[in-house]
Formats: structure tokens, C-alpha cells, sequence
């Protein structure tokens, strides 16, 4: 008798606990439930372009400390939009029925997609046609719904907030205003805690349009206090009282058309000119999705990995598995990702910042 099978891919943006997810999954399914594990390539582009390898046990061994995803990962591909890359200005076509067949025909009883919004809407889409699927929420953004936490928000927050330590120490030697910029697209959770986490005196989210008055004048006001230095954290996504996001490029071919980027650099000059200050900016980048995992997050994408597999071999779909309190605890996809996940106005972490004296970049 064949062996009871399951898909897993990785879809969208990699960070760090990708492949903790990929062995939990993986392990779980082989040891507990005695299935095979097929392993798309490069998100739903192996699935649309049938590319896939059979994991052994090998290949998921060693894995659980490793950055990256050894499926590979991709942000452009979704089988009810895609572009076959086979000429220039293609249209995109829809291949989840031919998606969903070729899983049919290789005895995989469920898909395990492991991403961000645009990848579990996907699985959550193919879930309703026929095809059964698990979500995993991953993201470093924090962003997805239903879930307090995502793989990867604790590692990027690490990084973010080790960069704020460094940069305090030079911008204290210089008497600057140092402007460290965090990813995190519409939502300020990256730059909050890793700006409380590291101290910084102005955080700017997306969710608190700022003053650039407010902005100068606390900067300002600081150095009349004695404090020759400032720390400002910068979300992507934040902006100014009636302005815009900043944006660094638009790929409308890609499931995330809007790259984000570079309002730390905006900020930096205004400032300067504002206040007369020196000022740098510090646009972090992709280091905050790379390397290796916390432990909490090698801890939280363990658990998501063996729910997941849980799940696929009692044969649910379209569900996700979400950390709620200290419980990992199954949640339909479609609740999850049918908004984002802002940072509250009335959020503790903000009310405590502001207990201290923390600026937003408001007169809140
Ligand atoms: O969603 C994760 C994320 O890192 C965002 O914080 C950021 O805006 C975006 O992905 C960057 O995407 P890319 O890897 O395409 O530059």
C-alpha cells in the first residue's frame, strides 16, 4: 500500500524559521503519521511549473538553526494569477485547476503553505476548490491576524534593536540625530518593540501619522536638556500628517506590488534642515530577515510545524495555525487574513513607551 503523502512549500518573503517550520512539518509527518513529504520549490512557482522534490529525512535534518528555506521561496507566483515567464508583457493566466490536478495525481492529500497574507490567501483559495490546505503564518512584519505572533517577528526584532544598541554609541561619540529605518510594510511592530527594546527616543509607525515640528522640537529639546544625541526608529510605512508612504518601487507582476523604503533618508534631511543638526540614517534592509532564528522563534515555528502536520494527517483544511497566550491552536485562514494586523492605538507597548517619555512623532 502507497504512502499517505502531504505538500509544503514556502511562499513570499523569506525569515528566519522557515526551515524550523519546514523539519517540524516534515519530521512530524514521517515519524508520527508515517507519510511522505513533497517539497515545492520556490513557493507556488514548484507547484504552477511542477517542481518538487520527495524530502527524505535527511534533508530536513540539521535544518532547525538554518536561516533561509531550502524550498526555495518566491513572491510573484499565484496559480490563480500567474505569469509562465515564457514571453515579454505576458498576461497572467489561472492554473489552480492544473495546480490542484497535479497534486491530485502525485497523492498529496494536503498542502502545507507556509507564509505571509498573500501566500495563505492562496492556499486558502485552493482550499475552497478542492484541494485541502494548512496555513502557517510567517512574517517578520507581525502583520497577520488571529495569531499574537508570527515566525520571524522575534528574530527581526533582535537584529533591529542589536543595530539601535550599535548606532547609540556612535550617535552619542557624534552628537547626531541617527535615524535607523525598520522594515515591516503598514504595520509599526517591527520598529516598536525593537525600537522600546533598544531604547530609541522617537518611534515612528505607520498607524501614528507624525509632525515633523513635533519630531524637531523633541530632537531639540533634548540636546537643551544635555542629551547631544537622538534615537529615532522609523517604520517603512510611516509618514507624515497628510503625506504619503514612501515608496522605492512598484512590481505589479509580483503579489506585493508595493516595495516600500527610504522615509529614513526623507526624515534625515528634513531634519537637518529644521533643526541644524547632524543627522544619518540607517536603512536596515534585508538583514532583518536573514541569519539564524531566535529560540523563541525556533520554539514557536517547531510547534506551528508538528500542529501543521497534526492537522493535515486528521485531514482539516483551511486552517492555520495561530499562537494564542501560551496555545497553539488551529484558526480558519480566512479570519486570519481578511485584514491586516495594525499595531492598536491603545496599545500597552505604546502606553508604557509613553509612560517614559517615548515620542511617536504626535502630541498624543
Ligand atoms: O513582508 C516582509 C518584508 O520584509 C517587508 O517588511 C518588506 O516591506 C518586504 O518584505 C520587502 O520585500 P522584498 O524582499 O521583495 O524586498
Amino acid at each position: 500500500m502507497s504512502k499517505r503523502r502531504i505538500g509544503i512549500l514556502t511562499g513570499g518573503g523569506d525569515c528566519p524559521g522557515l526551515n524550523a517550520v519546514i523539519r517540524g512539518v516534515a519530521k512530524t509527518a514521517m515519524t508520527r503519521y508515517g507519510m511522505e513529504v513533497i517539497g515545492f520549490e520556490d513557493g507556488y512557482l514548484g507547484l504552477a511549473k511542477d517542481r518538487w522534490r520527495l524530502l527524505q529525512n535527511s534533508d530536513v535534518s540539521g535544518i532547525l538553526t538554518e536561516g533561509g528555506t531550502i524550498l526555495g521561496t518566491s513572491n510573484r507566483d499565484d496559480p490563480f494569477r500567474f505569469f509562465p515567464r515564457e514571453q515579454e508583457n505576458e498576461e497572467p493566466i489561472d492554473v489552480s485547476d492544473r495546480c490542484i490536478e497535479r497534486c491530485r495525481e502525485l497523492g498529496i492529500e494536503t498542502l502545507v503553505a507556509i507564509g505571509g497574507d498573500g501566500t495563505l490567501t492562496i492556499a486558502s483559495k485552493l482550499a475552497k476548490k478542492g484541494l485541502r490546505a494548512i496555513g502557517v503564518p510567517k512574517t517578520i512584519d507581525n502583520d497577520v491576524c488571529e495569531t499574537d505572533y508570527t515566525f520571524g517577528f522575534d528574530t527581526a526584532v533582535q537584529i533591529v534593536a542589536e543595530a539601535i544598541d550599535r548606532l547609540h554609541t556612535t550617535a552619542m561619540s557624534h552628537h547626531r540625530v541617527m535615524i535607523v529605518e525598520a522594515m515591516g510594510r503598514y504595520a509599526g511592530w517591527l520598529a516598536l518593540h525593537s525600537g522600546m527594546a533598544g531604547g530609541g527616543d522617537v518611534l515612528l509607525l505607520p498607524e501614528i501619522p507624525y509632525d515633523l515640528d513635533e519630531v524637531c522640537r523633541v530632537v531639540v529639546e533634548r540636546g537643551n536638556r544635555g542629551k547631544r544625541f537622538s534615537i529615532i526608529v522609523i517604520s517603512e510605512g510611516a509618514r507624515p500628517i497628510g503625506g504619503q508612504m514612501t515608496i522605492k518601487r512598484l512590481d505589479p507582476t509580483s503579489t506585493d506590488p508595493v516595495r516600500l523604503g527610504g522615509v529614513a533618508n526623507v526624515l534625515r534631511e528634513q531634519i537637518e534642515q529644521e533643526t541644524g543638526l547632524e543627522a544619518r540614517a540607517t536603512i536596515l534592509g534585508h538583514l532583518q530577515r536573514g541569519g539564524s532564528p531566535t529560540a523563541f522563534d525556533r520554539v514557536l515555528a517547531t510547534r506551528f510545524g508538528t500542529m501543521a502536520a497534526d492537522l493535515a494527517a486528521a485531514g482539516e483544511s483551511g486552517l492555520m495555525t495561530a499562537l494564542q497566550g501560551a496555545d497553539i491552536v488551529p484558526v480558519p485562514i480566512d479570519k486570519a487574513v481578511a485584514r491586516q494586523k495594525l499595531v492598536p492605538l491603545d496599545s500597552p507597548v505604546i502606553a508604557s513607551a509613553r509612560g517614559l517619555g517615548t515620542s511617536f512623532g504626535d502630541r498624543g
